[in-house]
């Protein structure tokens, strides 16, 4: 997915609202602000995130934002029905039928107060997800204009596998990251590196900040001296050790923290050398490569 991320790091809103910091108008464009002074100009939304109430919060602060004529691009994601006060229903369960994709991406577009989303995404696979009506409706979705790429998230190989025979995948959004290791070992990174899918690492910075076990203990350790050493900090450590992978990772940053941002932003000058990156992934298992 070259057209969305040319900068290697996207700003994650889950907690710009009501599931996290609670921003104000003039917070959250405040912060919009600084993400693009940090040159980090996509952004990652979702049509659940805030119980359905953050893309409003972020439709009405963009508005607000100077962006000195850069091109902001817009992440969403459908799929997840969830309840709660926006959504009455008695269930949380996935739809993928046409009429759920076209209504969620509508609402989303009205709530962002944008025409077009940069990038769309299946939040989760479902078990009854159908590739030829998915095909379809993103056909029609991309040629009135409303989606310009198509991706997934929280996809296995397999599943983009059967995603493929109808449709293309550009993206997969996966939980990836010193703690959460599965996707270099269970064959997705492999399988985005062979197909030419762009990988974005959710909770990129996992549990070393809030797990309290003797693997985040290691971790932290081993990320203390690296940063003397690179002269970043801790949570740059973590985010420069997914840039230094051959597959062109992009961390979804979560942080509400502006100097928290400005730390992780320093990440992307860091080449790290491979005896520092298999320190942390040594670190993060426990034991020595075999
Ligand atoms: N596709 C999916 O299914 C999916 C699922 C989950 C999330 N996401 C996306 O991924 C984004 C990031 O996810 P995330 O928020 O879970 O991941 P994250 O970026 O790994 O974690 C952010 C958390 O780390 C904290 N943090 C940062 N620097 C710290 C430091 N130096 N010390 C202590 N804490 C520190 C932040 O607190 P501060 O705010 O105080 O910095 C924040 O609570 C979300 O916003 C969302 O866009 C996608």
């Amino acid at each position: 997915m070259k057209e969305i991320s040319n900068s290697s790091l996207i700003a994650g809103t889950m907690k710009w609202g009501s599931w996290g910091a609670k921003f104000s108008k003039t917070e959250m464009s405040r912060f919009m602000e600084h993400c693009l002074s940090l040159e980090m100009n996509t952004f990652d939304c979702a049509a659940i995130y805030g119980g359905y109430t953050t893309e409003s919060e972020f439709g009405a602060a963009l508005r607000d934002v100077n962006a000195n004529g850069l091109d902001i691009q817009i992440i969403s994601k459908c799929g997840i029905e969830y309840p709660c006060d926006q959504r009455p229903i008695d269930l949380k369960y996935y739809d993928y039928t046409a009429e759920a994709i076209v209504s969620s991406v509508e609402r989303s577009l009205n709530r962002l107060q944008v025409n077009s989303l940069d990038l769309l995404l299946l939040h989760r696979p479902s078990p009854l997800m159908s590739p030829e009506v998915i095909s379809e409706t993103v056909d029609v979705l991309k040629q009135s204009g409303k989606i310009k790429q198509f991706g997934v998230s929280n996809f296995s190989a397999s599943q983009m596998v059967l995603m493929q025979t109808k449709i293309e995948v550009s993206v997969n959004q996966i939980e990836c990251s010193l703690t959460q290791l599965a996707p270099f070992t269970d064959g997705t990174i492999d399988f985005h590196m062979t197909n030419d899918i762009a990988t974005q690492c959710w909770s990129p910075l996992g549990s070393v900040f809030h797990g309290t076990s003797e693997r985040e203990s290691r971790i932290l350790d081993v990320c203390d001296s690296l940063a003397k050493k690179y002269e970043i900090t801790t949570n740059a450590i973590l985010i420069a050790w997914l840039l230094n992978h051959p597959a062109n990772l992009t961390p979804v940053l979560g942080t509400t923290n502006e100097l928290h941002l400005t730390e992780m932003a320093k990440a992307r000058s860091v080449v790290m050398d491979q005896l520092d990156w298999f320190r942390l992934y040594t670190a993060s298992t426990g034991v020595n490569v075999p």
